[in-house]
């Protein structure tokens, strides 16, 4: 008898042994349990990104968290973007000198310099945790110089959300859009975001019909587009020749179209499932990674490659750098973070800076930029399979 028939009776206690934990159990609930309800514990109580949204949980009302948290009908993609990291174990190597790995967390992204390869992804609605709203994102990002990128449905305005740049315009801004089928319109938008001195459009290419959102339809808190969208590579050659700015199309998740954006003449792609938020069952960015990588790994020196979708860790940053991504965005981070305003965002990014740092240097990686495929096994472990 094969041998799998012998495990079958154990298998609905394996998978009951394993319930889904929106935040493993880390001892925060014993930790902080006497945090009133609408109160926010003390910031040097959060350890991890994961804590900020144990914390939004409790701070913001139900609407309004859920319109964080929620994801698309089953939310199976959600939860997928958090386990797939975890699939895949990493291969540290000892006897290795990552005393300057610290020094080597600088990159570009499309030329620009930034002190970590991560970012703010765009969310919309920042306003929902903080009075402040995305200020808090454009100061914090700017003080520890990394990449933050408005969304096009932020609760700011694109001007007042640059007016928070310093005045030498020493800090770099792409901009995310959502766009209509009226030429002019887009247009203006474009000439508005080049005049705020934005260095590249950041272009939502997984979203031309609404997202399926139960969690958010109980609330009416459901996503902002719900119209079906014309987007198409035609129309992505039209758009370039509306602007100077580079245009990066956000949403990507098969190889077949990272190789049609390089076609179309992109400078960079996105891949992203929207946070698991628009089509329940579309892969997580590491699998799409994994993909390119699979087909060829040149492809992700032809361009530069971004992802997002359920970073949490130090680790599942260098899993996605260790494909050839070259920066990686986190949004329900920093959104639950910004419940702190700009204190809370910046610890956020100081909390993953070290991460990034601390677990490269014990996986024995001496400079980031050196990270490669090897430093993972490639082989799903078997966990959250
Ligand atoms: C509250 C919220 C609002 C979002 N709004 C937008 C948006 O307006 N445009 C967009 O391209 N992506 C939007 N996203 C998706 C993010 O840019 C990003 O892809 C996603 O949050 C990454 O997953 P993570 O939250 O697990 O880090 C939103 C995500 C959240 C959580
Ligand atoms: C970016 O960093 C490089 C290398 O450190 C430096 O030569 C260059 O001047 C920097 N560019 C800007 C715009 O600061
Ligand atoms: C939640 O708070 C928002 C303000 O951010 C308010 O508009 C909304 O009515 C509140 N909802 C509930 C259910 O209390
Ligand atoms: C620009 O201004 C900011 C904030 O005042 C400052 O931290 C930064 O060093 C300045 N950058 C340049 C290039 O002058
Ligand atoms: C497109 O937008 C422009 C500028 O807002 C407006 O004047 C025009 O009427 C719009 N065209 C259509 C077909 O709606
Ligand atoms: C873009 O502009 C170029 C040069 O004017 C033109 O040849 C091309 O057809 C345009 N492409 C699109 C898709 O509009």
């Amino acid at each position: 008898m094969h041998s799998s028939f012998l495990l079958l009776p154990f298998l609905p206690a394996a998978l009951a042994a394993r319930p889904f934990l929106n935040e493993p159990t880390t001892g925060i609930d014993e930790a902080l349990a006497n945090t009133p309800a609408g109160t926010l514990p003390d910031l040097q109580g959060i350890v991890g990104l994961p804590d900020f949204d144990w914390a939004a949980r409790r701070y913001m009302n139900v609407s309004d968290y859920t319109y964080y948290r929620n994801g698309a009908a089953g939310e199976w993609s959600y939860r997928n973007n958090l386990e797939a990291y975890n699939r895949f174990r990493l291969r540290p190597r000892m006897m290795v000198d990552v005393t300057n790995i610290e020094s080597t967390l600088p990159t570009t992204i499309l030329g620009h310099n930034f002190s970590a390869p991560f970012f703010i992804s765009p969310c919309s609605r920042g306003g929902l945790a903080h009075p402040d709203a995305e200020k808090n994102f454009v100061r914090a990002a700017g003080a520890e110089n990394i990449l933050y990128i408005p969304a096009f449905f932020a609760t700011l305005s694109m001007e007042e959300i640059a007016a928070e740049k310093p005045s030498n315009d020493s800090q770099t801004l792409f901009q995310q859009v959502y766009l209509s089928s009226n030429d002019t319109e887009t247009q203006q938008l474009f000439d508005r975001i080049e005049g705020l001195g934005t260095k590249a459009i950041v272009f939502t290419v997984d979203s031309a019909a609404d997202g399926n959102r139960h969690r958010a339809a109980r609330y009416g808190v459901g996503s902002a587009d719900s119209s079906y969208t014309y987007i198409t590579w035609d129309y992505y050659n039209k758009l370039q020749n509306m602007t100077s700015l580079p245009v990066i199309p956000k949403g990507i998740q098969s190889v077949e179209d990272v190789k049609l954006a390089i076609e179309h003449g992109a400078p960079a792609v996105f891949l992203s499932n929207h946070g698991g938020r628009q089509l329940d069952g579309s892969p997580s960015a590491l699998e799409v990674a994994l993909e390119i990588y699979e087909e060829d790994p040149q492809l992700f020196r032809q361009i530069e490659i971004y992802a997002d979708g359920g970073v949490r860790y130090g680790a599942d940053v260098l899993k996605l750098l260790a494909l050839g991504v070259r920066a990686v965005g986190l949004g329900r981070p920093f959104m639950y973070a910004n419940t702190y305003g700009v204190e809370g965002v910046q610890r956020a990014i100081q909390l993953l800076k070290r991460e990034i740092a601390i677990d490269a240097g014990n996986l024995g990686v001496p400079d980031l930029k050196a990270i490669d495929a090897s430093y993972v096994k490639w082989v799903n472990n078997g966990w959250y399979s």
